[in-house]
């Protein structure tokens, strides 16, 4: 599966990480390995492995100066593609430097945030066009923090609109994610249809009034984001494997047509709603296993149904909870779990294909990503009928762009 995110371009860090020229390097842990990102003279980001050519030393402790990152244990200096540039511990005649490389990954700057392709470079992909990536800056906000689980575990949670009636249950309605009728309907009927970029599942609930069908669509693309309805500003989430028990979760929001307002940016922002508080200076929640998530069992009487205050605090404490790695073969998978197969089934599949050589589709297809979640209430009972009744809402060309 490793192989397989390494096809696709991934979000690795916040340019905050990096602001300026010559700043600190910063450790990034990413598929399993061990690298370090730095910003050169000219404002480039390198990201290299941390353990320098020479003789491992960690290029964490080194000086970036003049146009590359230099190991503090001999001196030996690399640019951003890891290309040697100085060995001050050899003969100033020696040739020995252009036969040293570091291992070095590509980057870009892309959509508000640094991305990186880990994979083989004859096959470098396009960058995915999900809609907050391109969306102007001051139309999107991004946060950025750090899961104690596996990147499925918490990808499944995107997938899986049944628990929207139980997890995020406010017994004050007004503060409910999702709209009134994902509260009158615990039981929705759900259909998944995949596509080129992943997959789109609808989930159908009775309506309050009993008049139609209200259809929440959700997106899951390739290999680890979700798009996720309701009303805009809205967004969904990116989960980024750190390694097989740690996950960077990168979160974004955003309104295809105008910039977020100051009041949307402060819900964001409390704590409370999609994105966790941190803990200062690091990119850990400050409510998280060591305090149970925060959990007041008065409040789990009187005011939500966890106990638990933060809406994204309530996702990670109960995909924390099932541990770093879940066995899912003690699972008793149910009718509304099948968006959560069907994103199994497709990643297997693809991670079967790549080890007989076929390459995935979505890499090189940059444009298949540009897709919007939906929620409506439609006369619609199936799925398919639903999809393509309302397909320019599913694909639209209205998103105002940066220049
Ligand atoms: S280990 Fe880095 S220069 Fe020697
Ligand atoms: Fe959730």
């Amino acid at each position: 599966m490793g192989e397989l995110f390494r096809r696709f371009w991934l979000p690795v860090l916040m340019p905050s990480e990096l602001p300026t020229p010559d700043c600190p390097p910063v450790r990034v842990r990413i598929l399993g390995e061990d690298l370090v990102a730095f910003r050169d003279s000219s404002g480039r980001v390198g990201l290299l492995e941390e353990r320098c050519a020479h003789r491992g030393a960690s290029l964490f402790f080194g000086r970036n100066e003049e146009c590359g990152l230099r190991c503090v244990y001999h001196g030996w200096k690399y640019d951003v593609e890891g290309t040697c540039l100085e060995m001050p511990n050899e003969p100033a005649e020696s040739s020995y430097r252009q036969k040293v490389k570091q291992n070095a990954y590509p980057t870009r700057e892309y959509g508000g945030l640094i991305w990186a392709y880990l994979g083989p470079s004859e096959l470098a992909p396009e960058l995915p066009a999900l809609e907050w990536a391109l969306a102007c800056p001051d139309q999107r906000a991004l946060f950025k923090w750090e899961y104690n689980a596996g990147y499925l575990q918490g990808m499944e949670g995107e997938v899986d609109t049944a628990h929207l009636t139980f997890l995020h249950r406010y017994f004050d309605r007004s503060f409910a994610p999702g709209n009134l009728n994902t509260l009158v309907d615990g039981a929705p009927q759900l259909a998944v249809q995949d596509t080129d970029y992943g997959l789109m599942y609808g989930g159908r609930r009775r309506t309050a009034d009993g008049q139609g069908y209200n259809w929440r669509v959700s997106h899951w693309l390739l290999p680890t984001y979700s798009l996720l309805p309701g009303d805009f500003p809205r967004g969904g989430r990116c989960y980024v494997p750190i390694d097989d028990e740690h996950t960077w979760v990168f979160a974004y929001y955003y309104h295809p047509h105008r910039p977020l307002a100051e009041p949307e940016l402060a819900r964001l922002h409390s704590g409370l709603s999609s994105w966790p508080a941190l803990i200062p200076g690091t990119f850990r929640p400050a409510v998280n296993a060591e305090n149970d998530y925060g959990l007041d069992r008065e409040m789990q009487r009187t005011v939500n149904f966890t106990g638990i205050a933060g809406v994204s605090d309530q996702d990670r404490a109960i995909v924390e909870s099932m541990g770093p790695l879940y066995d899912r073969s003690k699972e008793h998978l149910g009718t509304s779990d099948v968006a959560v197969i069907a994103v199994r089934r497709i990643l297997m599949k693809l991670a079967r294909d790549l080890q007989k050589g076929i390459e995935p589709f979505a890499p090189s297809h940059g444009d298949a990503y540009r897709v919007r979640a939906l929620e409506a209430v439609a006369q619609q009972e199936d799925f398919g009928s639903f999809a393509e009744a309302h397909m320019e809402r599913l694909r639209p060309g209205d998103l105002v762009m940066a220049p």
